[in-house]
């Protein structure tokens, strides 16, 4: 059935800007940035039963026939402050930045399970920029919004890799037609199935009007749990340039390898590493402090000696070459106390925002040699062959964490190319000394550290950037002792293998 244009009229070009929380009438405070987010609340906008699970036949997610819902009948939008302007069959975004995401979620009261797609792609009609990245986040354990970390665990890969590029559409069908039936939102058969083969290398070949791409990427590309997915997203935006989304869904099948595509074939998987929002070993708890400010390290240092505990340091690596800092000689001594000191950038930039590939690169190499230079903490596994024996001298600084949490997947990539299987550490628990720090009310830290306590988290990010939050280390430390968790570091509290022994 066909909707009238008359009725559809009045909803096109709805812009949805996410309200600020200022906007809402909220001070920063009884705003979490997480529940400024719509996902965090119950978004589960149902209008329709979803579709009965018919496995091995396709999932149809996402055709923007709705501002607020996907297909499924569950939110989608952004918990950030990413233009989106919606109009019947698509929804178009304007990104300024790698941090930046549009989610097109499944049921996040539920353990949402792909598993009966496993095998199939998951494919994406959209237009305009390439230059982003595509995940598939996994849910947290409980399966619960409420709990830290949500959302849970991303894979992604980068879309660019995977775009099948049409040299025109169906000789048989109109543009128009295309256009008219995604817009009103009629249900279309995968696109494979309206190509026939090579027959049209013969038949009319029709300049295409449209420049959408095609993505298909096969699910087994994201690794991580099927059986509790929460969303599809896309972020990690490098340009400016808008991308308008048509279509997201799960086919069986990918067309074959044709002129008219391209000879399109399926890339390999890159490595990505491992995205680390918590700890894994039961009951630990890890704090992973970054840069700070040279006179507050020898405060931090007496603390974590008087309460005799053990953590993770990210070193910014133009501030280790720099003499003028002392942090040469203290991270130094941080590794003689046990503490471990890991990879956090050369000069700290949002590296998924840099323009090239030889940007991010460059901070890897430099920030691994500095490392290595300055304090001898090596980032590679070596494997020695000594009479006949194998033996693995360990690396302690497989372990990066990226500046200002901004991971998209060209850094995964990246760091995996020069790290193996490098562990990108980001966060269950927020200190937000980066809000609250120079404020007049500094205390809300402490009371951000213990909300995402009380929620779960038991990774921590904190810097040593002003004497106040240096302080509150012994609250936050006392805090967890409190609670009955074994405070270590970061490669222990993942259990590594090759990690030191508690
Ligand atoms: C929101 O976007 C504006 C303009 O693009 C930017 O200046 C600002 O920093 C962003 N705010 C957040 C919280 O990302
Ligand atoms: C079209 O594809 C089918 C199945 O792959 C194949 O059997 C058939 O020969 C193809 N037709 C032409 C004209 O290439
Ligand atoms: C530099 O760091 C070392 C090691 O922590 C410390 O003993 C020394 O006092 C520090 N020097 C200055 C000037 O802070
Ligand atoms: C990492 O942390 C940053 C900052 O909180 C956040 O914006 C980002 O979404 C996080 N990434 C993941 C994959 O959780
Ligand atoms: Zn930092």
């Amino acid at each position: 059935m066909r909707y009238s244009l008359s009725l559809i009229a009045p909803a096109l070009a709805l812009t949805l800007i996410l309200p600020t929380a200022t906007s809402l009438g909220f001070g920063p405070y009884e705003q979490h940035p997480y529940e400024q987010q719509h996902w965090f609340e119950t978004r589960q906008v149902k209008s329709q039963d979803p579709a009965p699970v018919k496995p091995a036949s396709s999932l149809v997610i996402d055709t923007f026939r709705n501002p607020l819902h996907n297909d499924l009948g569950f939110w989608h939008g952004t918990g950030e402050n990413l233009t989106l302007q919606h109009e019947p069959g698509s929804m178009r975004l304007f990104p300024t930045d790698p941090d930046q995401n549009f989610h097109t979620q499944f049921d996040v009261h539920d353990c949402f399970s792909l598993l009966p797609w496993k095998d199939q792609f998951l494919h994406v009609v959209f237009e305009g920029n390439e230059e982003f990245t595509v995940s598939l986040n996994e849910h947290n354990a409980q399966c619960n919004p409420a709990q830290s970390p949500f959302p849970g665990v991303p894979d992604s890969v980068q879309a660019s890799r995977y775009i099948m590029r049409t040299r025109s559409w169906d000789p048989d069908h109109d543009d128009d037609d295309w256009d008219e039936s995604l817009k009103h939102g009629k249900q279309k058969l995968p696109l494979k199935h309206r190509f026939r083969n090579d027959t049209r290398g013969g038949g009319r070949q029709r300049p295409a009007r449209s420049k959408r791409s095609e993505l298909f990427i096969p699910l087994s590309h994201f690794r991580l749990d099927h059986k509790r997915v929460v969303s599809v997203s896309f972020t990690g935006f490098y340009t400016r340039e808008p991308i308008t989304l048509y279509r997201v869904e799960i086919v069986p099948d990918v067309p074959s390898p044709a002129a008219w595509n391209g000879y399109f074939n399926i890339p390999e998987k890159l490595p990505t590493g491992q995205l680390i929002l918590r700890c894994s070993r039961p009951n630990s708890f890890a704090f992973g402090i970054d840069d700070g400010q040279p006179q507050y390290a020898q405060e931090v240092m007496r603390i974590l000696d008087e309460e005799d505990v053990r953590v993770t340091f990210f070193a910014v690596a133009t501030g280790l070459r720099d003499r003028s800092t002392n942090f040469t000689r203290f991270y130094g001594e941080m590794l003689k106390k046990g503490h471990q000191v890991a990879l956090h950038s050369n000069t700290h930039p949002k590296m998924e925002a840099l323009p090239t590939l030889h940007e991010i690169n460059d901070e890897i190499v430099q920030s691994i040699r500095t490392l290595e230079d300055e304090l001898g903490v090596r980032c590679r596994v070596t494997i020695l062959f000594l009479q006949g024996q194998t033996l693995t001298i360990s690396s302690t600084a497989r372990y990066f964490r990226p500046p200002f949490g901004t991971v998209g997947v060209r850094l995964r990539q990246q760091l995996a190319q020069y790290i193996d299987n490098p562990y990108i550490v980001n966060w269950s628990v927020d200190v937000e000394d980066w809000l609250w720090g120079d404020t007049n009310t500094p205390e809300r830290q402490l009371d951000a550290f213990y909300r995402d306590v009380a929620r779960g988290g038991n990774l921590a990010v904190m810097h040593y950037l002003n004497p106040i939050t240096a302080g509150y280390l012994r609250h936050f430390i006392r805090h967890v002792k409190s609670l009955g968790l074994n405070i270590m570091r970061v490669d222990q509290c993942l259990e590594d293998p090759n990690s030191p022994p508690l």
